[in-house]
Order: structure tokens, then sequence, then C-alpha cells
């Protein structure tokens, strides 16, 4: 395998502005109202984002890297070695790093939408493991997903044209697709890892249904980290559309859906207002919402079912001691 000095990037996504305004229109002009959970993730969400990973109500980071903790040498007897470790919404990178030599990974492709995320993180990344192959995809994988022919070029030459492909979504990011995109992700997820030949597989991380209190909690703590979170999405709005929305005039509501097995983030007008942008507006009345998220929760048994429906084989799941979050292998 040739040493690699410098990691390749492949920028795929461009993103379009205006699709992004008609998409806020048509969400602000329905009833009731709604704004997709990715505008949280301007400059300062991420940050808001990373915050909430270290508070003590929001459990799922912290017990997902428990799990990876406490299970990763079984893991190593599961997944194949030499891999290519596909890792979807890559952000710091930092989840999938510790997996690197654990699971003797023979390639690295980190995806995300932009690759300006990555490239301070990827080049610091190589520098610690130089005889690693790394490549930054800037991908909208939510739209499309698959591998570039550049990239499968790249992966030809770095590694080997056909190797086991491992797709590592931690996290639960899962659980903000409703169940009939996860199962559309999963699918394309499946052949994504079908095309490199036997021995791959997803590895996932999913968030469980549990009390309804330490659910709420997680996404209404005592700090207001996460109503900030929720809140800023307003500005990010206001950037992008040139609209007027004035976060003080917004509460953060966060409810758990037992019926629908969600967690719902909407964000609650204080008074009658009307936020105006150049080209429309929308008047809310009290108490009318604007719907920012959902995070849905998952029995292991029913996302066992969806791995099944997106073609995956039997998978092999690990757990917390609590059993409040899920680890699953996947294999093709
Ligand atoms: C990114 N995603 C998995 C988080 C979640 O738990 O659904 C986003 C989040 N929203 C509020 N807190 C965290």
């Amino acid at each position: 395998m040739p040493a690699s000095d410098a990691p390749r990037f492949l920028q795929l996504h461009r993103p379009d502005t205006e699709a992004l305004r008609t998409e806020l229109t048509e969400g602000l002009l329905a009833t009731p109202a709604r704004a997709e959970p990715k505008f949280f993730y301007d400059r300062l969400g991420s940050c808001l984002f990373d915050a909430i990973t270290e508070l003590g109500e929001y459990y799922p980071t912290r017990t997902e890297a428990g799990i990876f903790d406490a299970g990763i040498a079984d893991m190593a007897r599961v997944l194949p070695p030499a891999a290519v470790l596909i890792d979807l919404g890559a952000g710091n990178c930092a989840k999938a790093a510790r997996l690197f030599a654990p699971l003797q990974v023979g390639a690295y492709v980190a995806v995300d939408i932009s690759v300006d995320f990555l490239r301070h993180t990827l080049a610091a990344l190589q520098q610690r493991h130089p005889a690693l192959p790394m490549l930054g995809l800037g991908l909208d994988f939510s739209q499309t997903l698959a591998l570039p022919d550049a990239a499968q070029e790249w992966l030809a030459t770095q590694h080997r044209a056909q190797a086991p492909r491992c797709v590592f979504y931690p996290g639960s990011s899962i659980g903000n697709f409703t169940p009939e995109r996860a199962l559309a992700l999963l699918r394309q997820a499946h052949a994504l890892c079908r095309a490199g030949g036997p021995g791959g597989g997803l590895l996932i991380g999913v968030d469980q249904v549990k009390d309804h209190g330490v659910l709420q909690a997680a996404y209404d703590d005592a700090l207001g980290v996460t109503a900030a979170f929720n809140r800023n999405l307003l500005l990010h709005v206001n950037a992008l559309l040139g609209s007027d929305f004035a976060p003080a005039r917004w509460r953060h509501v966060a409810f758990y859906n037992s019926a629908e097995s969600r967690i719902e983030m909407h964000l609650e007008s204080d008074g009658a207002q009307t936020v105006r942008w150049p080209g429309g507006e929308r008047r809310f009345v009290a108490g009318e919402r604007l719907h920012t998220e959902n995070s849905y929760k998952w029995t292991p048994e029913r996302f066992r079912s969806l791995l099944t429906a997106a073609g995956f084989g039997p998978a092999t799941h690990w757990s917390d001691p609590r059993g409040w979050f899920s680890v699953f292998w996947a294999p093709v």
C-alpha cells in the first residue's frame, strides 16, 4: 500500500442558495410551519451542538462512546480487517479515528457536506496516521449516497479497487430522518457497501426508546443550550433568506411524541407577529409553532427490521448496561 503524505479532497456538492430559499419559503408558508433540521448547522449552530454533547442531560454521545470503548475488541472480531471506512457526516472525524487501529482500517473516506469542514481535521489526522490513505468527500449524502468515479479511482491507486466497505454512521443521526427516509438512506448504504465486494457492512449508532423524562431532559436541558441551538436556526434562516425573525420572541418547545416514537422540537411564537422576507411574509398567531426537528427513537427489534428491509444480513448488536443506546453491525 503506498504511503499517503496528504489527504485528497473532492467537493461534489454545490450549495444552491436559490433552492435553499425556495425550500425555506415553502416550509414557512406551510401549515404548520416547518424548517428542516439541517438549518441548525451554521458555524454557531455546530458549536452549540458540540456544547449539547457535553451536557449532563444529553446522554447519547457519551453512551455511544462507552459502547465503543467496551465493545471494540468484540467489534474487531466481527468487522473485516483492511476495510475502507466510509464516515457519513464525519465532522471532526474523532469517532472514526478511534476505530483506525483496533479495526485495522485500510483506507478512510470522510464524507461531509463541505470539504472545507474536513480540510484542517484530515490534514492533522494524516500526520498522526501517515500510512493510512484518506479522502475528504464533500457530498450531501441525504440526497444521494454513492462513491463518484474519482473516489473509486483514488481507492484503486491508494488501497485496492475491491475491498470491504464499512459505512460508519454514528450519533443516531439516522434518528433525524422519518422511518421512510431512513429506509431509503439505509438502502443506499447497502448498495454502497455491496459495491465493494463481500465482507462489508454498516456500523451505525441508534438511540433507543426509553423513559420519557430522560428523553425530555436531553432535549430541554436546564442551561438552555438546546433552546439556544433551536433559536439559532432563526438567525441562520435570517442570513439565508433575509427574513426578520426575532429569536427572543420564540420559545423552545421539546416533547416526546410516543405515538410516533420521536422527540419533536418546535419554536413557539410568544404573541401575534408577522415575519417578513424579500418577496414574502408569514403571520403567526400567539402560541403558533414552527416545527424544527424530529429525533426518532427505535427499539432494537424495530431497527433490526429496518436493516433487514434495507437488504442487510443478520445484525450484531451492542448496547450499554441501561439499554439506552445501540450500535449495530449489519453485514451486506
Ligand atoms: C444530530 N442529532 C442526532 C441530534 C439528535 O439528538 O437528534 C440533534 C439534536 N437536537 C437537539 N439536540 C441534539
